[in-house]
C-alpha cells in the first residue's frame, strides 16, 4: 500500500480527484497518509471522521482529505464545501474516502481506488472515469 501511494503521488496534481472505497479498516485513511508523506508532508494526519474535511498543505501539493462515512445526506455536501474543493479548478488534490456514499455527487472525472482486505494484505483496484483520470491511471500504472 505504501509503495502504491508512493508511486502515485508524484503524479497528483491540483484538480485531480482520488474516490477511496472498501471496508472500515480496509486501508484508506492509511493510503492518504503514505500519500502525504510520499508529497514531504511531516505532521500528523489522523481520519476526518468527524470534521469531514481536513487540508494538508505538503510541500508538493495541497491535500483536501474528504471522510463522508457520517454524512447524513447529500444536501450536507454543500455544507461542507465539497462541490468547491473538488472542482477541477480549484487548487489541490482531493482524497475522498467513503466516495460511494454518495455516488452521483462526486467529481465525474476521478481515479477510484477499492481497497479489499484479503488475509494479512490488500488488493487494491484501481480505474478511471474521464480523460484526466485516465492520464493519472496510466502515468500510476507505468511507474
Ligand atoms: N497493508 C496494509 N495496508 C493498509 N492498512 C493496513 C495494512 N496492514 C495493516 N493495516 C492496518 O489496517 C488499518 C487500516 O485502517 P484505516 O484507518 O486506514 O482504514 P479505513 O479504510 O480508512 O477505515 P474507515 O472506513 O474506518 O475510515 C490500520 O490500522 C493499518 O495499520
Ligand atoms: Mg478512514
Amino acid at each position: 500500500m505504501d509503495q502504491l501511494a508512493c508511486a502515485l503521488a508524484p503524479h497528483l496534481a491540483d484538480g485531480d480527484a482520488v474516490l477511496l472505497s472498501g471496508d472500515m479498516g480496509a486501508g484508506k485513511t492509511h493510503f492518504v497518509k503514505a500519500l502525504l508523506v510520499a508529497l514531504g508532508y511531516e505532521g500528523p494526519v489522523t481520519s476526518p471522521t468527524f470534521n469531514l474535511m481536513q487540508v494538508y498543505d505538503a510541500p508538493a501539493l495541497t491535500v483536501l482529505h474528504f471522510d463522508l462515512y457520517r454524512l447524513e445526506s447529500a444536501d450536507q455536501l454543500d455544507d461542507i464545501g465539497f462541490y468547491e474543493a473538488t472542482d477541477a479548478a480549484t487548487p489541490g488534490a482531493a482524497c475522498i474516502e467513503w466516495a460511494d456514499s454518495f455516488p452521483d455527487d462526486m467529481p465525474d472525472d476521478a481515479l477510484r481506488i477499492r481497497i479489499t482486505v484479503e488475509g494479512e494484505g490488500r488488493h487494491v483496484q484501481a480505474t478511471s472515469s474521464g480523460p484526466r483520470s485516465e492520464k493519472l491511471l496510466a502515468q500510476w500504472a507505468a511507474s
